[in-house]
């Protein structure tokens, strides 16, 4: 979901590795934030990423900061390190995946042309009070095309990175901003917004 890179050489599949450390920097936040995380065990990361000398970003901080989450992972390219490879997150129900299987989470770095359909179709599958936590530009609130289903569908919580993000290895970073924004199915509830510390 970076814009680094964008062009020619532009991985048909939209993918970067986010790094670890911001999203711990995230999660460590997002636990302080809540005492409802004990009921979750089904963590659910659509489109993993990894490659052979990539580890799957979200499930390796997931590692870091939780330790009991049942995360399963899946990916459209098959040299993914996700278990389920090979799988268009946006053409399969996860419960033909993994049947009797319901996330309590769902949280990745989307790619980023598709990050709306994969919002929609996570809040469908995750379950009532459970979370959508997708790692997105902070002007995916700006856009006219996207007003009407935000207005009705305002996230519970946005997570804003003060530091620029590199999604590259030298660690060249786009001029973008990004923020894990969190939805939580079933609540209306005014958006919170957390600016994360950097030390
Ligand atoms: C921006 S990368 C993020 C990878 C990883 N989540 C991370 O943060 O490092 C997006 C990932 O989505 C995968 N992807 C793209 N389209 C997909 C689809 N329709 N279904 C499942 N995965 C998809 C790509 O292969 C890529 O690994």
């Amino acid at each position: 979901m970076s814009s680094t890179n964008r062009g020619t050489d532009r991985n048909k599949f939209d993918y970067y590795v986010t790094p670890q450390k911001d999203i711990v920097n995230f999660l460590e936040a997002f636990k302080r934030n809540h005492n409802d995380l004990e009921n979750v065990k089904n963590v659910l990361d659509p489109s993993a990423g990894g490659d052979q000398n990539n580890e799957m970003s979200y499930p390796e901080a997931i590692k870091k900061v939780y330790f009991n989450w049942n995360v399963e992972t899946l990916d459209i390219r098959t040299d993914s390190r996700a278990k389920h490879k090979g799988i268009d997150y946006l053409k399969r129900n996860i419960s033909e995946i993994l049947p009797d299987y319901k996330p309590d989470i769902i949280f990745t770095n989307p790619p980023f042309n598709l990050a709306m359909d994969f919002i929609k179709k996570a809040l469908n599958e995750v379950r009532t009070d459970g979370y959508v936590i997708m790692l997105l530009r902070l002007n995916f609130l700006g856009s006219k095309d996207r007003n009407k289903w935000l207005k009705n569908n305002m996230p519970h919580e946005i997570y804003v990175h003060s530091k620029r993000m590199s999604f590259t290895k030298n660690g060249g970073t786009d001029s973008v901003e990004y923020a894990h924004f969190v939805w939580k199915k079933g609540s209306k509830s005014n958006t919170k917004l957390f600016l994360l510390d950097y030390k």
